[in-house]
């Protein structure tokens, strides 16, 4: 596991851009694993600036995303793909149809899920995973448990989740009660995890998930058995390392 720990936010970007942006140099038709939340959304904003310099390209590249909310209707503000569409997508040339995000309003979600696994499997492996951390642990929305699913599936979200995830919502009522997942065995698949960590009120989780117990009880600390993860911290993040 290589950790890097950065004084500044544009450093962290860049790096993170960088990073990206070299594995699609060398093949550009890349398989890409995203995420949400907030702490990507710098990384993406350096790649916009990237390609608008002619400094990379996503036309042959793919992406999946790890998430997607239960319940929110098309085109919801906060609906993991639209975050996508915004954050990302829209401003570059990835083509739409080579960008996957689980559907949340599947009739059927357990089908939706095997799908979802099925066409992994089908494009994979993904070769570069973006990740966060939630700060009880999770990834994707693999919430802490005493087992946990290799595939995607329906999770029920954590009071401690919907409660972090309510300051996008009009209230705490408003955030799902489920989301779908890439499971942990779907994420530990990919050839390189990129590992993103901002903030003083994860130092905890951090130093739990990079230095403590491989445990179900904290999913990020089933990275500790990867063989290739990177991982970008802010000087707050990384505070108890
Ligand atoms: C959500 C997402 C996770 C993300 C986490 C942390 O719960 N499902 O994939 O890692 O939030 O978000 P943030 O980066 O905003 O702290």
């Amino acid at each position: 596991m290589n950790i890097y720990t950065f004084k500044n936010e544009a450093d962290f970007n860049a790096t993170g851009a960088s990073l990206i942006a070299s594995l699609l140099h060398t093949k550009p038709r890349a398989v890409l694993g995203l995420a949400t939340g907030s702490t990507p959304v710098g990384i993406y904003g350096r790649l916009i600036e990237m390609y608008q310099q002619g400094l990379v390209s996503f036309a042959k590249a793919s992406s999946y995303n790890l998430d997607e909310y239960v319940g929110l209707p098309e085109g919801h503000s906060e609906s993991y793909r639209t975050f996508m569409n915004e954050k990302l997508f829209n401003h570059i040339d990835i083509q739409l149809e080579n960008t996957h995000v689980p559907n949340g309003n599947a009739a059927d979600l357990k089908e939706e899920c095997v799908k979802y696994d099925a066409m992994l499997e089908q494009n994979g492996p993904v070769d570069l995973q973006i990740l966060g951390i939630g700060h009880n642990g999770h990834i994707g929305f693999n919430e802490p448990d005493d087992s946990l699913d290799g595939g995607t599936h329906v999770a029920e979200l954590q009071e401690k989740t919907r409660t972090a995830n309510a300051r996008f919502f009009p209230s705490l009522d408003d955030v799902p009660k489920h989301a779908i997942t890439m499971g942990v065995g779907s994420i530990l698949k990919a050839k390189q995890i990129l590992l993103l960590v901002r903030g003083e009120d994860k130092a905890e989780i951090v130093k739990r998930a990079l230095k403590g117990p491989i445990t179900t009880q904290c999913p990020a600390s089933l990275l500790q058995c990867h063989p290739n993860v990177v991982v970008l911290l802010d000087q707050g993040a990384g505070r108890l390392l």
